[in-house]
């Protein structure tokens, strides 16, 4: 653990720091990932908003609101989880991140999966997949679990897609409750 602590501290100072893209000159701050180092479950969502970016904090908004209720739902605390975003830096009017700033920022999520070392990843929403597993179409791959070099990954919705979408935020609790009862039947 104190080793995880270390690498983790590394990562984070790397991020906040980090003068890798074009990003770093919109950004109030960077927004490293957080949570358990132990965590069995470590979410990926697409990048900062403007509340993260104020305080340089993922998920603090409303997105990260409804992660945590369906979370707690699921009987499983924030606290418990780790939760991180492919793009560490807001993307000025929250537009979708730029390949070149996916490509130059995945080196940070790929740190944090190895040092985590989660039972599953769970990605959020469209971007995250395309980036992650270079997959589109989130209708056709949400529920499902895929194992890429040794990693496990669970595909959901990003919770601020089903913000006005009834049957999507049904399907987004549904979805946690899922990974969330996996990981513990398994671990
Ligand atoms: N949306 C994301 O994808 N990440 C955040 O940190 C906040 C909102």
């Amino acid at each position: 653990m104190i080793n995880k602590v270390k690498l983790y501290n590394g990562v984070k100072i790397d991020v906040i720091n980090c003068p890798l893209c074009k990003l770093c000159h919109s950004r109030n701050n960077a927004v490293p990932g957080r949570g358990n180092l132990d965590a069995k479950i470590l979410f990926v969502g697409e990048a900062p908003g403007k509340n993260e970016d104020k305080l340089g904090l993922p998920f603090i908004g409303f997105a990260g609101k409804l992660l945590g209720e369906a979370l707690k739902k699921s009987g499983i605390e924030r606290d418990n989880v780790y939760i991180t975003n492919v793009v560490k830096c807001r993307p000025p009017n929250n537009r979708i991140p730029d390949k070149d700033e996916i490509d130059t920022c995945l080196q940070y999520l790929n740190k944090e999966i190895q040092i985590i070392s989660p039972a599953i990843v769970c990605i959020l929403g469209a971007t995250a997949l395309q980036s992650v597993l270079n997959l589109k179409n989130m209708g056709l791959y949400h529920g499902k679990t895929i194992t890429r070099n040794n990693i496990k990954y669970y595909i959901t919705y990003h919770p601020a897609a089903t913000i006005y979408n009834n049957d999507l935020k049904e399907l987004f609790f549904k979805e946690i409750n899922l990974v969330v009862n996996m990981v513990q039947e398994n671990c």
